[in-house]
Formats: C-alpha cells, sequence, structure tokens
C-alpha cells in the first residue's frame, strides 16, 4: 500500500477557514515537507496545478506557486521518493509537457510522473484567454486523450505524427527519451474521467468522502475497478483524505471543530459558484461532491480526525477497499502533521508494517 502527500503549493493547503492555520506556500515549505516524506518512507508526493484562487478573508488559493518547476526543484533535493506535477491541459501544450517530464526524470533519476488536469474550474483559464468555450466540459476528456498520446508516442518512440481533432503534430520529435516509464495519473470522479484513466493513466486520485468514515467512498473504487476490468489494464485508486490528528480524540476534535466556526464563507460561495459552472457535471464528478457537500470547508476530501491510534486504525481500514493501491494525504499543518505520520501513525499502522521493517 502506497502512501503520499499532497504538498501545499497553494496558500492554506486544504483547508478553507481562518482560523486554521493560515501560510503563504513556498519552495522552503514544500521541500520540507517531502524531505520529511521522504525520510518517513512515502512512496510519492504530488502537486496540483491551481492558477485562480475563490477570494474571501482568507484569500483561499489566490497564491499558487507552478507545478513543475516546483517539483524539478524538489527532484533536486530527494533521493528515493516518486514526484509527480500536474498539467492543466488548456495551458501547455503536450510535446513541451513530454520534454520537461524528460527534463525531471533526467533531474530525479527516473522518479517522475505526470497528473493530467483536464480542467473543471472555467475562471482559470478565462483569465488568461485560454477556454476554448463551455463545450470543453463535454469534451475535456477527448482533449486529454489526444494530449497523452502525444505524450506516449513521444516518450516511446521519439516522434508524433498524430492528426487530431485539437493537435496536428508533423513528425515532432523528442529525445533523450525518458530513463525509466513517465507514470501518467489523472483524478476524474466522473465515469468519463474513469473511463480515460482505465485507458490511459496508471492510477486514478479520489477523494474521500466523510468525516471519520474512511470507507464511505468504497464506491469510487469500485467503480474504477470496473472500468479497469473493461480495458484489462491495471489501474488502482489513490484515495486522498485530511489527516487532523492529537495525542486523544477530543484534542483532535476540538481543532476540527475550531476549524469549522472560522469557515470562510465567502470564499466557500465562491467555490460553490465556480462548480456550478461545470455544466457537464455528472452525479459522480467532483463539482457535484463539491456541490452536495454540508461541510465543505476542505473540499469534503475524507477527514480522519482523531488519536493517533485511532487514525491508524482508519487509514488501515481505508487501505482495505477493493481497487485501492494507495492513499494521499493532506495535513491541517504539513510540517507537524508529517511528523506526527511518520512517527506516531505510521508505525501503528498493518498496511505500513513494511516501512516500520525497513526503518
Ligand atoms: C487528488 C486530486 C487531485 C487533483 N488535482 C487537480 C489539479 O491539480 N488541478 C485541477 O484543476 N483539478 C484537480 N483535480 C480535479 C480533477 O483533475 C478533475 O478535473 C475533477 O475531478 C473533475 O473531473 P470529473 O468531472 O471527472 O470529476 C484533482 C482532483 C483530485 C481528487
Amino acid at each position: 500500500m502506497d502512501i503520499g502527500v499532497f504538498i501545499p503549493i497553494n496558500n492554506n493547503g486544504w483547508i478553507i477557514s481562518a482560523t486554521s492555520p493560515q501560510y503563504m506556500p513556498s519552495f522552503e515549505l514544500n521541500k520540507q515537507v517531502v524531505q520529511k516524506a521522504e525520510g518517513y518512507g512515502l512512496d510519492f508526493a504530488l502537486s496540483m496545478i491551481k492558477l485562480h484562487g475563490f477570494g474571501g478573508k482568507t484569500g483561499f488559493w489566490d497564491h499558487g506557486l507552478e507545478s513543475f518547476t516546483l517539483m524539478a526543484g524538489l527532484a533536486a533535493v530527494t533521493s528515493r521518493i516518486r514526484l509527480f506535477a500536474s498539467t492543466a491541459v488548456l495551458t501547455i501544450p503536450p510535446a513541451i509537457v513530454a520534454r520537461m517530464a524528460v527534463t525531471i526524470d533526467s533531474i530525479s533519476g527516473g522518479r517522475f510522473g505526470v497528473n493530467i488536469v483536464s480542467g473543471w474550474h472555467k475562471v482559470e483559464y478565462s483569465q488568461m484567454g485560454l477556454w476554448p468555450g463551455d463545450q470543453h466540459f463535454g469534451r475535456r476528456y477527448d482533449y486529454s486523450t489526444e494530449y497523452v498520446r502525444i505524450m506516449r508516442e513521444l516518450w516511446e518512440t521519439g516522434r508524433s505524427d498524430l492528426k487530431g481533432e485539437f493537435f496536428q503534430m508533423e513528425d515532432c520529435r523528442l529525445s533523450p527519451p525518458p530513463s525509466a516509464p513517465i507514470r501518467l495519473v489523472s483524478a476524474g470522479q466522473s465515469d468519463r474521467g474513469m473511463e480515460f484513466a482505465a485507458q490511459y493513466c496508471d492510477y486514478n486520485f479520489a477523494l474521500g468522502e466523510g468525516v471519520n468514515e474512511p470507507q464511505k467512498c468504497i464506491d469510487v473504487p469500485r467503480r474504477m475497478l470496473a472500468q479497469a476490468e473493461r480495458t484489462g489494464r491495471d489501474v488502482g485508486s489513490y484515495i486522498l483524505y485530511m489527516v487532523i490528528a492529537e495525542e486523544t480524540d477530543e484534542a483532535a476534535l476540538a481543532k476540527w471543530d475550531l476549524y469549522n466556526r472560522g469557515a470562510d464563507r465567502e470564499a466557500l460561495a465562491h467555490l460553490l459558484g465556480h462548480a456550478a459552472n461545470d455544466v457537464n457535471t455528472e452525479a459522480t464528478s467532483m463539482a457535484a461532491a463539491i456541490q452536495r457537500s454540508s461541510s465543505p470547508i476542505n473540499f469534503n476530501m475524507g477527514t480522519l480526525v482523531g488519536s493517533y491510534a485511532n487514525v491508524a486504525r482508519m487509514l488501515d481500514e481505508a487501505a482495505a477497499m477493493p481497487g485501492v493501491k494507495g492513499l494521499m494525504l493532506t495535513f491541517d499543518e504539513f510540517l507537524t502533521g508529517m511528523d506526527k505520520f511518520g512517527q506516531r501513525i505510521q508505525p501503528l499502522m498493518r498496511c505500513r508494517s513494511h516501512v516500520r521493517l525497513a526503518a
């Protein structure tokens, strides 16, 4: 069972509240997070790409770094952990991303992969004049399909002549090839998104759900398994959880209450408004999940709040869901959160006993 960390590339991580830790993203912060993760034997780190925030009194996600350049820097200061950067496919052509990926593969010694972001958040692109029109909501995975086919051809054969609907390659070249296969991941929650992952990706990321109900999202990895059975490819789910852990349940729950009381209502209203713009929303898509949420201060991602022992038990329960190959973690406070995970939680997890033995 892989464990990874979703690193804080934008301000305040994943809690939309005025009473949670307030911080700006920086290379130094992310370096410390990823170096701690590597030290505790975590398997991977992923940074998202988010180009427009949600404002409010916390200026939520109004401040963010760029994913590939951040991961290139992190590749140079780590040696074992696998690294994933995210490409927003509407913003950078596939031949350039393929070359950036080969560069980070070279810096990292074959530890690099790419998260394909098909685009659900229109304002990120319209602010740059890059939104192709609302028909993109319904065609985003067709666009991403051509995109990944071009990258794959370039990595595997050094050239692409693909003539598609969205991209026309003319004997496009790429050399040197990557030293190791560049893993592709995506994070579609809709059926169409999972179908795309089953065809072209190595893993699919998904949001967990609920508070202290680690298996509430059990249908999500099940749906991914069903899609993967259709293509015959081995594509597992990596599920995202937020960990808020303390010595006792009471202390952890008090923090969660505090964060909820400080919810940044204005930023939340913007998030819900932006999600509602996604006119192609399937019942299972992420935009729909955000709108359904009763307590969306952390995007309604699966949240595990409690003592170290209880969080370890719940993470083991999450890992036991069929189709789950990994868990990706966020924390309310990333530096202390990584230490608590590495020193207090992981040693109690059955599914991580191999890490304990290695240590
Ligand atoms: C773990 C995880 C990581 C994601 N990373 C990004 C990202 O970097 N940028 C972004 O705009 N959307 C990101 N998303 C959103 C998805 O890429 C996808 O666009 C969204 O789920 C909408 O697709 P759907 O309708 O198929 O669910 C992420 C979602 C998850 C669960």
